[in-house]
């Protein structure tokens, strides 16, 4: 448990976010593999705060849903009406306290708003710090940044320095509106004295709202202490009121993780067309090529190399494997193995060591053995197959019969021919060889070899008889001798 550990945590994600002008909530938007809410609750988490509650209230079921999907140990309170940032707060706070007359939350309250992701749990972890050691009843997460409109702005006194209240845009003289250090919407609060003071905000501003922000003010007139914490890169409270704030976050949260990983050893060849999740984990030497995705859980291997051209999700690329131009979701990519250029992996495909997915290769739940090799235009789906077998080119696992999926199992060192049909349930043992163009309908006994297709007839003269003076006719007339006349 960490020192400055604080009794709750409250996420403001009721509003509607209008400016995004979308059917789905503003903070279900994502970015890297995350929604909004997610980060900012992932990062709320890293405080090991006692509850972590959400003020929900927009399209309420669909968040309160999303947030038992990611994070089961939220609670949330819900907000009917969106009376401002002040009075999600008081619905947090009851919430916690179990009721307007219950008593207050002891203990640090940390407030943040839903809809900053690029916020830190190490920036959360300054802010409680810089609280708790300077005894503050209230501590402000501040920021310089360019260009201040729209954000509220943080009013310090000439004389000393502290901070005296914070003033909305919309409520701002002249002068404010020239300052540019601005609130970042993430705070800590003493929770009895945050109750006390919630109970005396008024709506007397330009939105007829209680503000959140109006408690430094009043805190501040009733003789308690305010502080502010700066943060160290303003980029980090980036609020998304919009699409456009929404893909300036992606990026810079992409860059961020792009840059980790660069300098955990990972070479990004383009870092401007590669996009990864959160959730992406990578080992050194590990080398991604441009306009590549990689989401979920996906991993990369030493030295496993990726691109171009790749998108994975879910999906393990094992020590010095490589993959081209290749969609892969849910597979397990084994070491030195090949996958591409033009493969699509699908669930359930596990690659063994050196094994290859080559050309125009689509594969599902299908487990292939160590240096196995599937080089061209072929679908594997619901297959197991062994170590050192060849897969002629053009085949298909049949395994699909209207109704159900059936299993095939070829066995090891099996060199099965071109343009094969494998129809399910259907078997070929070790070492068994199939010939070319073969419909595979029964088992074939390991070192066999299956031939199932019709015999070839050929019809001496028929294109001279059917197509006289044909192109085709002529050029085979060219080809015998003149004296030899008809056979
Ligand atoms: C707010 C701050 C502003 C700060 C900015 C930082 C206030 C009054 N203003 O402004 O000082 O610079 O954030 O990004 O606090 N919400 C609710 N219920 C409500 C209203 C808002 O839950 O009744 C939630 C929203 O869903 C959102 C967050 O609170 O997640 C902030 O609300 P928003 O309307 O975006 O506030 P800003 O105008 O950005
Ligand atoms: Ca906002």
């Amino acid at each position: 448990m960490s020192a400055n550990r604080p009794a709750a945590v409250v996420v403001l994600a009721a509003g509607e976010g209008t400016r995004m002008k979308s059917a789905t909530p503003k903070v279900l938007h994502s970015l890297c593999g995350r929604s909004l809410v997610g980060h900012v609750v992932a990062a709320s988490r890293e405080l090991d705060p006692e509850h972590l509650v959400v003020v929900v209230g927009h399209a309420r079921e669909q968040v309160t849903a999303h947030l038992a999907e990611i994070d089961p140990g939220t609670r949330t309170a819900v907000q009917h009406e969106q009376n401002g940032t002040g009075h999600a707060v008081r619905m947090g706070l009851e919430e916690l306290a179990g009721g307007s007359d219950a008593a207050p939350v002891e203990g640090t309250v940390v407030v943040v708003c839903g809809d900053t992701p690029l916020l830190t749990g190490e920036t959360l972890r300054r802010l409680a710090g810089a609280h708790a050691s300077d005894g503050n009843a209230v501590t402000v997460l501040t920021a310089q940044v360019p260009d201040s409109t729209g954000y509220g702005r943080i009013v310090r006194d000439p004389a000393g320095g502290a901070v005296t209240a914070i003033v909305e845009h919309k409520d701002a003289t002249e002068a404010q509106r020239a300052i540019t250090e601005i609130n970042s919407g993430v705070f800590a609060f003493d929770g009895r004295l945050l109750s006390e003071a919630l109970g005396k905000v008024r709506t007397d501003n330009s939105q007829g709202e209680e503000y959140l922000t109006d408690v430094l003010g009043i805190l501040r007139e009733s003789g308690h202490r305010v502080g502010a914490a700066v943060a160290a890169d303003h980029r980090e409270i980036l609020g998304i009121n919009n699409r456009v704030q929404l893909a300036e976050a992606r990026r810079l949260l992409n860059e961020r993780l792009l840059r980790d990983a660069m300098l955990s050893g990972v070479t990004v060849v383009d870092p401007a067309s590669t996009w990864v999740d959160v959730t992406v984990t990578f080992e050194p030497d590990a080398v991604v090529h441009p306009g590549t995705q990689l989401h979920g859980a996906t991993h990369l291997a030493a030295r496993a190399e990726v691109g171009p051209g790749c998108t994975l999700t879910d999906t393990v690329v094992g020590e010095g494997a490589r993959v081209i131009n290749a969609v892969a979701d849910g597979a397990l990519i084994g070491p030195d193995a090949s996958v591409g250029p033009y493969a699509y992996l699908r669930p359930g495909t596990k690659l063994g060591r050196k094994a290859k997915a080559g050309t125009y290769v689509e594969m599902k739940a299908a487990d292939i053995g160590e240096g196995t090799k599937i080089p061209h235009l072929s679908y594997v789906g619901d297959a197991t197959i062994g170590d050192y077998t060849n897969i002629g080119a053009a085949s298909v696992f049949v395994n699909y019969d209207g109704e159900h999926k059936h299993h095939t199992t070829v066995g090891s060192h099996c060199k099965t021919g071109s343009d094969n049909m494998f129809v399910a349930p259907v078997t070929v043992g070790d070492g068994a060889y199939t010939a070319a163009g073969s419909v595979i309908t029964k088992d074939v006994p390991p070192g066999a070899l299956a031939v199932a297709r019709g015999q070839q007839r050929n019809i001496e003269g028929w294109v001279a008889r059917k197509r006289p003076g044909s192109a085709a006719a002529q050029a085979a007339a060219a080809t015998r001798p003149e004296s030899d006349g008809e056979r």
